[in-house]
């Protein structure tokens, strides 16, 4: 048996997987992020713990834990928690999607090395430009930083006790040499850091530690279960997934939206504002374009037109032409392709005939045009997408998804039902750490039913896409 833990931002999850990987439970524990102030969004340290306690109990109430062998960890990227000498933590936990460290991102990414040595952009969401302003800010929580952990990697300390992160997740940090898999003197020394502030490096795959025997002993676990390396939530549900080779795909049609793809080698491409990282597996890395609001931007229109997300994609039929309605999505930002923290959204094009229906065509449209951008970014480097998996709340709308692979020219699978997210591909690199198996027990789930291109509407789906550019722009400056 083995347990994958996914430290999301909404909450943590568990599986319980056999030695089949058929997954024999699951449980789940609410997270609340705080948002002290505009553009800020935080997490206490200690909320993870208790999640983790509670998800625990829960499978073990259900299930003998004792033959558990192996624990692998997924989470949410980029976050930075910083702990003084005693391990204890030092100020909340500030997350991925908290942008008050747009200021020091920008100045940072002006100073090329950054762009060499990580092969991305310093995005404001990731972690050293936010230590830059604790740094700034909080002086006296940065001369008393010892370490500074990712969320699953604070997890991990608190379960095996060691200090150790990840290829795939130490990549969203922007100190680590993306190419040669270690982190950076220069880049670090850049922060006021060493490298003895990091934490020890190791595969997604390998062993990491070992359960702590007081906690084996409170969940019924066996002595020496080794805990693997994991991955950050996106490399982790790749490996859920079976996308571990080049020309393997997946969608992710979350609050964010990612398109990754997994790449046999270090293509690193920082302008084109793809995140160009390590996979979770030794030798690999992969590709991704990540729009900051997908399901998020849908979620805020249906809010707006007092309805939800599911009723207003319900009544739209089959698909048809674009509506006369251009919707940019950037309600918080862009990442890909933009690198614009300070961009907003917008209707445009707006007529007497807009009604609430055109304008969710609108906005599902926007979105969908914001992953052509971003598979266009990924294209660029010379990434190259042959088939497509969705997953998500999005993937629910058959409507939605026919949209997307008719604007991507690619056949999108849905996979049969089940869970092959973060929490699965943990599961796998647990397995993977205590058995020594790899990428072959990553395998690709079942898929329900594939949904091929429209090539009648392609055409006009393509002039509304430039209109959309076009649209962005226009308004870039006024926005
Ligand atoms: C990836 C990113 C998000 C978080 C969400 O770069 O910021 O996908 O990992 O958990």
């Amino acid at each position: 048996m083995y347990i994958g833990l996914d430290l999301g931002t909404s909450g943590l999850k568990a599986v319980l997987t056999d030695d089949h990987q058929a997954i024999l439970a699951e449980a789940t524990a609410p997270l609340e992020v705080q948002r002290p102030a505009s553009g800020w969004s935080e997490q206490n340290p200690s909320d993870w713990l208790r999640a983790a306690e509670a998800v625990m109990a829960e499978l073990g109430a259900g299930q003998d834990l004792g033959a558990v062998r192996g624990i692998g960890l997924s989470g949410q990227m980029h976050g930075a928690t910083l702990i003084d000498k005693a391990g204890d933590v030092l100020r909340p936990c500030i997350l991925w999607n908290d942008t008050r460290a747009y200021a020091e991102a920008a100045q940072m990414d002006a100073d090329p090395a950054w762009r060499e040595i990580s092969g991305n952009i310093v995005f404001a969401g990731f972690t050293a430009p936010k230590v830059a302003w604790v740094r700034a800010h909080e002086p006296e929580t940065f001369a008393r930083c010892d370490r500074i952990l990712l969320p699953k990697d604070y997890l991990r300390y608190w379960l095996t006790g060691e200090a150790v992160s990840e290829m795939s997740d130490a990549a969203g940090t922007s100190w680590l040499d993306t190419g040669a898999r270690d982190w950076s003197d220069r880049l670090l020394a850049k922060s006021g850091l060493s490298r003895a502030q990091m934490p020890r490096l190791v595969e997604g795959s390998d062993v990491s530690g070992e359960l702590r025997p007081e906690l084996a002993k409170r969940w019924g676990l066996a002595a020496g279960v080794v805990v693997a390396g994991g991955a950050g939530d996106n490399a982790a549900s790749a490996v859920g997934m079976g996308v571990v080779n080049p020309g393997q795909a997946f969608l992710s049609l979350g609050t964010s939206g990612v398109l990754f793809a997994a790449s046999g080698a270090y293509q690193p491409d920082a302008p084109s504002a793809v995140h160009t990282f390590c996979h979770a597996l030794p030798g690999a890395w992969h590709q991704m374009g990540v729009i900051l609001a997908c399901t998020d931007a849908l979620n805020w229109y249906a809010r707006l037109v007092q309805s939800d997300a599911q009723t207003l994609t319900a009544g739209l039929g089959a698909l048809q032409a674009p509506s006369e309605t251009v919707f940019l999505p950037y309600l918080g930002g862009e990442r890909t392709p933009h690198n614009d923290p300070a961009a907003r959204g917008a209707f445009a094009g707006l007529g007497h005939a807009t009604d609430r229906s055109a304008g969710t065509r609108a906005v599902l449209e926007g979105i969908s045009f914001a992953f052509a951008d971003c598979h266009d970014a990924l294209r660029s480097t010379g990434t190259q997408i042959d088939s497509l998996v969705a997953v998500g709340g999005g993937s629910r709308s058959d409507h939605w998804l026919q949209m997307l692979a008719t604007v991507l020219d690619l056949p999108v699978d849905v996979p049969a039902a089940g869970d092959f997210g973060g929490a699965f591909g943990a599961a796998r690199l647990g397995q993977m750490a205590a058995t020594g198996a790899g990428a072959e027990i990553a395998t690709p789930p079942p898929v329900d039913r594939r949904i091929d291109p429209d090539t009648k509407l392609q055409a006009a789906f393509s002039d509304a896409h430039a209109r959309y550019r076009a649209v962005y722009s226009a308004l870039k400056e006024a926005l």
